[in-house]
C-alpha cells in the first residue's frame, strides 16, 4: 500500500516573543506526530513559520528603536535555535513576511473578492491619541461586555470565551499608554462570512475533522446564529501587507497569518522541486493543523471559510490541546514558572521534556500541569530507572561481542511487545500519546523483570554460564530497542544512542517487528543523567529574574564575569604551591553513584556506593545531606579521591571522598564531568 501523503502545521509563532515551555506543548506535541507518521514510512511535512505582522511587533520594534524587519529576523533565529535544542525538526520554517506570502494573499484576496464577500464599511474605532495608532485587539483591555470580568482583551473573554469587538469592552484602556481611548472612524473591509455559514455548519459538525468536543463548542456559541462579519483590515499604521486594491488599508494578521502556512510550504516545494498545488490544492494529501485551544475560532471557522472560497484542500484535522500550567497555576514570572525554552535548555535535557509531555497528552483538549516533582519522579523512575536502566544493566556485559545467532526463548515477552504495535500506533495516530507512554512502560517493566530474574550480574561471574549471559543480554537488548523503536518519535536522542549501540538504525516502524541477530555491540556509553531536583530549582529561580524575556539581542554581554569575591574572602587562596609530584599523588577518579542511603542516626551523612568500572566498589560517607537527596546522586557521575587513607567512623569505613565545592548547608555542589567521561578514568 503507498504511504499516505500528509502535509503538517503547528500554529505559527508571534515573532514579539522568545519560545516557552507553554508553546512547547504544541511543537513537540506536532513535532511526535510527524515523526510517527515518517518511521511509519507515510510522506510527511512539518511546516511552520514566524508570525511577523501586526500591531505588537511594530510596538516592540518602536520601543527597541529599530526597524521591524531588524526584530523579527533576530526573532527567527532565537526561535529556531530553541525549536533545534528540543530536536524538533520542520521540514521548512518560514515567515509570514516574505514574497511568497505576500503573492499568495494577494491570489486568495482576489478569490474573495470575486466571490463576492467583501464589504466596505465606515466602522468607529479605538484610537490611542498619545501613540497616534489605532489600537489593535490586543491593545485595550477593560471589562468583558458579557459578562463583567475585569481586565479582559479587546478581542475576547477569558473568562467566559465571549468574542466581542473592542469598542464593546466597557471602561477601556490602552495596554500601552494607559489612556482612554478615543472613538475614530475609519473605512474597513469585511468578509461576510455568514454567507458560508452553511458550509461551515456541516464541515464543522461531519465529526471527521474537529474533536468532539470543539464540534459542540462552535455549534452552541458561534453557529446557532448569524456569524458576524469579519473585520480583516487595519489602516495605517500597520505592519503587514498593504492591500493592492484598497491603498491605506492592511490586511489583518490574521488574514495572513494562516496563509503563511501555504507560503513556508511553496519555500520547501521551491527548494525540493515540487508543485505547490500537489500539497494545496489536490486532494490526495492530508493536511494536519495543530493548534492551542485559545485560536479555535481562527482555524475552524475563518480559515476553513478562506480555502473554501480560495479552492484550496480543506483541512483533513485541526488538531487542539489545551494550555500548560506549572505546578498548577497559569504560568508566572513571578513564581518563576514563565520559563523560557532557552533557559530550560541551560539546566536541563530536552529529552525530558518531550517524554513527559508525551506522557502528559491526549487527543482531548484538556490543559496539562508540568508538576515539578512529578516530572522528577517521572523522568527518574521511568525514562531513566525503567527505560534507559535496561540497556545500561546489560550492555556492558556484551559489549566488544556479538548477540545470539538465534533469539532466544524470553517467555514470549518480545512477541508480546510486537502484539502491542498496532494498539501503540493506534494511540500515535490519534495524539493519545499519554497511552502509548504507558503502554510500552509495561512492555518495559516486563522487561525488567526478566533482566532480575536473569541476573546477568551473577551469571557474568560463572565462566560456565557465559552462553547464558549472552542469551539474556540478547533478549534485554531486543526489549530494549523494541521500546526504543516505538518511543522514537518521542526521544529522537535515544533512537541515535541505541544506534549507536547497537549500529543498526531505527528508521521505520517494522524495526519494532523482528529482533536483531548476531549484531556487534559497541561499548555502552552512558545514556541519560538521572534530574536532579537542584537542577530544576536553578532553573525556577533563573526564570524569577526581570531580565528572562529580553530578546537575545538585548541581553549584555559582559566582559568581567560579574563573579564577586566573597567566595576568597571566605578562604584565600593557598600561599604555599605544590609541585606536580605532590598533586599526583592525590588519585582523583571519576566514579558513578551506583547506591545512595541515610545513614541511621547521622545528621550530615549519606552513605554512598560508588563505582569504578566493573565490579570495583568503594563505600564513603559523604557530608552532603543538607543539600542531596539520596535517590537523585543515583547513576550520576561524580569525582572522587580514590587513594585517600580509609578512615574508620561510627557507621563503618570510608573509603575515599567525594569532592564538592561550597560552605555547607545548603550550598553544597558536587563536581560532576562533562558527559562521555566513564567511571575509573583518572582526573588530571
Ligand atoms: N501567531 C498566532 C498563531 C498564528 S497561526 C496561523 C499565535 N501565536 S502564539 O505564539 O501566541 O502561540 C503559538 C501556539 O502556541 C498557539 O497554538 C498557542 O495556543 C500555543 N500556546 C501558547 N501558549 C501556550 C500554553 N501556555 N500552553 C499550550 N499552548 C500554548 O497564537
Ligand atoms: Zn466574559
Amino acid at each position: 500500500m503507498p504511504g499516505r501523503q500528509i502535509l503538517v502545521t503547528a500554529a505559527l509563532p508571534y515573532a514579539n516573543g522568545h519560545i516557552h515551555l507553554g508553546h512547547l506543548v504544541e511543537y513537540l506535541q506536532t513535532d511526535i506526530w510527524v515523526r510517527f507518521q515518517k518511521l511509519r514510512q507515510n510522506r510527511c511535512l512539518y511546516i511552520c513559520a514566524d508570525d511577523t505582522h501586526g500591531t505588537a511587533i511594530m510596538i516592540r520594534a518602536r520601543q527597541e528603536g529599530r526597524s521591524e524587519e531588524e526584530l523579527i529576523a533576530e526573532m527567527k533565529s532565537a526561535h529556531l535555535k530553541d525549536f533545534t535544542g528540543f530536536q524538533i525538526e520542520f521540514d521548512n520554517y518560514g515567515s509570514t513576511n516574505s514574497d511568497e506570502n505576500r503573492e499568495l494573499c494577494a491570489r486568495i484576496w482576489k478569490s474573495i473578492r470575486e466571490a463576492d464577500i467583501i464589504v466596505e464599511k465606515s466602522v468607529e474605532r479605538l484610537y490611542d491619541p498619545e501613540i497616534k495608532t489605532f489600537l489593535a485587539d490586543r491593545f485595550v483591555k477593560g471589562k468583558c461586555p458579557k459578562c463583567g470580568a475585569a481586565d479582559q482583551y479587546g478581542d475576547s473573554c477569558e473568562k467566559c470565551l465571549a468574542n466581542y469587538s473592542p469598542t464593546e469592552l466597557v471602561d477601556p484602556f490602552s495596554t500601552i499608554s494607559g489612556t482612554k481611548p478615543e472613538l475614530r472612524s475609519s473605512t474597513q473591509l469585511f468578509v461576510r462570512i455568514e454567507d458560508l455559514h452553511p458550509f461551515l455548519e456541516e464541515w464543522t459538525q461531519t465529526g471527521e475533522h474537529l474533536q468532539p468536543e470543539v464540534s459542540n463548542f462552535l455549534k452552541q456559541n458561534f453557529l446557532s446564529e448569524p456569524l458576524r462579519d469579519w473585520d480583516v483590515s487595519r489602516p495605517a499604521r500597520y505592519f503587514g501587507f498593504e492591500i493592492p486594491d484598497s491603498p491605506g488599508n492592511y490586511w489583518y494578521v490574521w488574514f495572513d497569518a494562516p496563509i503563511g502556512y501555504i507560503a513556508s510550504t511553496w519555500e520547501w516545494c521551491k527548494r525540493n522541486g515540487e508543485d505547490l498545488a500537489t500539497w494545496w490544492n489536490e486532494p490526495g494529501t492530508e493536511i494536519h493543523h495543530f493548534i492551542g485551544k485559545d485560536i479555535t475560532y481562527f482555524h475552524t471557522l475563518f480559515w476553513p471559510a478562506m480555502l473554501k472560497t480560495a479552492g484550496f484542500t480543506l483541512p483533513a484535522k485541526v488538531h487542539i490541546h489545551g494550555f500548560l500550567t506549572v505546578d498548577g497555576e497559569k504560568m508566572s514570572k513571578s513564581r518563576g514558572t514563565f520559563i523560557l525554552a532557552s533557559t530550560y535548555l541551560k539546566h536541563l535535557d530536552p529529552t525530558y521534556l518531550r517524554y513527559y509531555f508525551a506522557s502528559k497528552l491526549g487527543p482531548r483538549l484538556d490543559d496539562l500541569d508540568l508538576n515539578m516533582d512529578d516530572f522528577i519522579a517521572k523522568v527518574n523512575s521511568d525514562l531513566v530507572g525503567k527505560l534507559v536502566n535496561l540497556a545500561s544493566r546489560t550492555a556492558r556485559f556484551v559489549e566488544g561481542t556479538e548477540l545470539s545467532a538465534e533469539y532466544p526463548d524470553d517467555g514470549g515477552l518480545f512477541a508480546a511487545g510486537v502484539a502491542k504495535g498496532d494498539t501503540i500506533a493506534e494511540a500515535y495516530e490519534r495524539c493519545d500519546t499519554n497511552t502509548v507512554v504507558r503502554e510500552v512502560m509495561a512492555l518495559a517493566d516486563a522487561a525488567n523483570r526478566y533482566v532480575d530474574d536473569k541476573q546477568p550480574w551473577t551469571l557474568k561471574k560463572d565462566p560456565a554460564k557465559q552462553g547464558e549471559l549472552r542469551e539474556a543480554c540478547t533478549v534485554c537488548l531486543n526489549l530494549f530497542r523494541q521500546i526504543v523503536v516505538y518511543l522514537a518519535p518521542v526521544l529522537p536522542q535515544l533512537v541515535q544512542q541505541t544506534r549507536e549501540l547497537l549500529g543498526a538504525p531505527i528508521a521505520d516502524w517494522a524495526e519494532s517487528q523482528q529482533p536483531l541477530l548476531r549484531t556487534p555491540v559497541n561499548p555502552f556509553r552512558h545514556m541519560l543523567n538521572r534530574v536532579d531536583r537542584k537542577q530544576v530549582d536553578a532553573m525556577i529561580e533563573e526564570s524569577k529574574a526581570p531580565t528572562s524575556e529580553v530578546p537575545a539581542g538585548e541581553a549584555t554581554t559582559n566582559e568581567s564575569s560579574g563573579d564577586g569575591l566573597e567566595a576568597l574572602e571566605k578562604e584565600p587562596l593557598v600561599a604555599e604551591n605544590c609541585t606536580i609530584d605532590d598533586f599526583v599523588k592525590v588519585d582523583l577518579r571519576v566514579a558513578r553513584v551506583v547506591e545512595a542511603m541515610h545513614v541511621e542516626g547521622a545528621d550530615k551523612l549519606l552513605q554512598l556506593t560508588l563505582s569504578l568500572g566493573g565490579d570495583i566498589r568503594r563505600n564513603v560517607f559523604a557530608g552532603i545531606k543538607s543539600a542531596y537527596q539520596p535517590e537523585t546522586l543515583v547513576g550520576r557521575l561524580v569525582i572522587v579521591c580514590a587513594n585517600l587513607q580509609p578512615r574508620k567512623m561510627r557507621f563503618g569505613v570510608s573509603e575515599g571522598m567525594v569532592l564538592a565545592a561550597g560552605a555547607g548547608g545548603k550550598e553544597i555542589y558536587l563536581l560532576e564531568p562533562d558527559s562521555g567521561a566513564i567511571p575509573g578514568q583518572r582526573v588530571h
